[in-house]
């Protein structure tokens, strides 16, 4: 392992200046700025079409934006690809879960601790460690294809873990679960923070979730950065009650 894990709080690890992304005539992102620091969750919400997954794919490498600069802990990552910042310590998972269905959990899982370096002996470790916690330990040799939607966010969430990245972002995790899911969840993902020196940023049309685990969250709509605070104040701003949550959100 190459990369730096300790960190003082507050300290940026990732950050996004002037970031834009055009598709042809259409401004997915318009100069948008951020940070997240380390030891707090940063919420990204806003409506469907806001740039939301856009935002990530740059962060992340999938796709090159069209101005703008990405750095980690404060070098550029701009013109890397995806699987050479994975290995920096940014990783993602994906709206869509896609798991390796014909391997059994803890390959799933393994596959990722192998990735960060791990010898295969600890790689195999660290992912019963990791089924344990998010509770699919009873199901590690069984093939992931067996598993229902719910579990598979769970994996997910156990091979995003496994690749301790310093800056995880997680793509609408909630989504598709019941109220008691989310909620064993939301759990799960405090928790693993809190035994990790991971940050996260966490896209979630969930605002209930959202208001459980991020300190500060952005609200972006069109591509813009219409408001962003702390979440108990940025789901009262007016403007962000009316034009973007309200209608919307009501189920949330
Ligand atoms: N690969 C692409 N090519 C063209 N347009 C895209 C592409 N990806 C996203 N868009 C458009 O960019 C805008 C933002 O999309 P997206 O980032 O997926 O929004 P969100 O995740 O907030 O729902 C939408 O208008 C969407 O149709
Ligand atoms: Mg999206």
């Amino acid at each position: 392992m190459t990369r730096a894990t300790t960190h003082a709080a507050g300290e940026v690890v990732l950050e996004a200046r002037g970031l834009s992304v055009h598709f042809g005539g259409l401004r997915a992102l318009s100069d948008l700025d951020l940070e997240v620091r380390h030891g707090e969750v940063l919420g990204v919400v806003g409506p469907n079409g806001a740039g939301k997954s856009t935002l990530f794919n740059a962060l992340a490498g999938a796709l090159r934006p069209t101005t703008g600069r990405i750095l980690l802990h404060g070098v550029e990552v701009t013109g890397k690809r995806a699987d050479q910042r994975a290995r920096l310590g940014i990783s993602r998972t994906f709206q869509t879960v896609r798991p390796f269905v014909d391997e059994t959990l803890v390959r799933n899982v393994a596959v990722a601790a192998l990735a960060t370096g791990t010898g295969r002996a600890a790689a195999i470790e660290e992912a019963h460690h990791l089924l344990e916690q998010v509770g699919l330990h009873d199901k590690a040799e069984q093939l992931a294809s067996s598993l229902g939607h719910g579990e598979r966010k769970r994996l997910e969430l156990a091979r995003a873990f496994a690749l301790r990245p310093s800056v995880l972002m997680l793509d609408e995790v909630m989504a598709g679960l019941n109220p008691t899911e989310v909620t064993e969840v939301v759990e799960l993902v405090r928790d693993l923070c809190r035994q990790t020196d991971i940050d996260l940023l966490i896209i979630e049309h969930l605002l209930s979730a959202v208001r459980s685990l991020a300190q500060r969250v952005i609200v972006l709509d069109a591509g813009v950065v219409l408001a962003e605070g702390a979440p108990a104040e940025v789901f009262e701003d007016p403007r962000v009650v009316e034009a973007y949550l309200g209608a919307k959100y009501a189920a949330s």
